[in-house]
């Protein structure tokens, strides 16, 4: 038996990137998967290629509205609603001081307020059902903080805090609510921070010595929407290869032996 047989899923921004890999993963999984994006073809493109067990619904996670649309869509599809993704997001490289109110605004939008929409649509339906797993991504950069990516930082801050303060408040219907933070995952969010003019982060300041692959966050999602996870509300999950416990750069590299970028590599069996 796969490990989420039956259960139907909304995740947003799921038409590329980690979306898109929680999207393709949950399938194998046994899921039933609601892509919703604004990218149309991307999602109509993605949802085709899994088959019966994908639908894909527009959605801009900033708009109430189509929320609505969005959980009544999963519904009709797969009969229920068991788990929501809150995946979609948007990075806009500037500081405190450089950001316009519009960008500004357009992230919390985004990243925050998106994330305040999709747990209020999915509760009716998880209420029905008495049970039901939200997860909301957050980032390593929500364990310390970015100067470069200010709005992006505090909106990320803020999905921990609506994490856990809707866990304790969802906790008596059962529905658990819990975040992942991924680190330096290699999807064209890094290409879009490149063009505006942002420097790749380096993989050598990630204590695994790498970025990570979308494929690597979905199995962290696949956990937590799963009933291995029945008593996990509230938690935050790394998949951030160490780097939000600190970078791995410390005064004195050469105390370290060198680093291979391959998982495992050079590890003494
Ligand atoms: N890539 C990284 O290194 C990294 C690190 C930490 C956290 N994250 C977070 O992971 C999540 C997925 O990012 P990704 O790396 O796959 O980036 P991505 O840019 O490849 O994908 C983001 C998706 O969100 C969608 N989206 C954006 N705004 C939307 C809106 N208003 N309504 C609906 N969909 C919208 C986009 O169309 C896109 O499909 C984001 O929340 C991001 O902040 C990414």
């Amino acid at each position: 038996m796969a490990r989420l047989d039956g259960k139907s899923v909304l995740i947003t921004g799921a038409a590329r990137g980690q979306g898109a890999a929680h999207a393709r993963r949950l399938v194998e999984e046994g899921a039933g998967v609601t892509i919703a994006d604004l990218r149309e073809d991307e999602g109509r493109a993605l949802a085709e290629e899994l088959g019966e067990a994908a639908r894909f619904a527009t959605l801009d996670v900033t708009d109430a509205a189509r929320w609505a649309s969005a959980v009544e869509s999963a519904v009709a599809a797969f009969g229920r609603l068991d788990g929501l993704v809150n995946n979609a997001g948007m990075i806009t490289v500037h500081s405190l001081e450089s950001a316009t109110v519009e960008e500004w605004d357009r992230v919390i939008a985004v990243n925050q307020t998106g994330v305040f929409h999709g747990m209020r649509a999915v509760i009716p339906e998880m209420r029905k059902a008495g049970s039901g797993s939200i997860v909301n991504i957050a980032s390593v950069v929500a364990w310390s903080g970015a100067a470069d990516f200010y709005s992006y930082a505090v909106s990320k801050w803020a999905v921990r805090g609506m994490t856990k303060s809707a866990a304790l408040e969802l906790a008596e219907p059962g529905i658990r609510v819990n975040t992942v933070a991924p680190g330096e995952i290699d999807t064209e969010m890094m290409t879009d921070m490149e063009a505006q003019g942002a420097d790749p982060p380096d993989p050598k300041v990630v204590p695994l010595g790498r970025w990570g692959a979308a494929a690597e966050v979905s199995s962290a999602i696949v956990f937590l929407l799963s009933d291995e996870a029945s008593y996990v509300t509230g938690a935050e999950i790394g998949v951030d290869g160490g780097l939000g416990v600190g970078p791995a750069v410390g005064p004195n590299p050469q105390l370290r032996p060198p680093r291979g970028t391959a998982p495992n590599e050079g590890m003494e069996s």
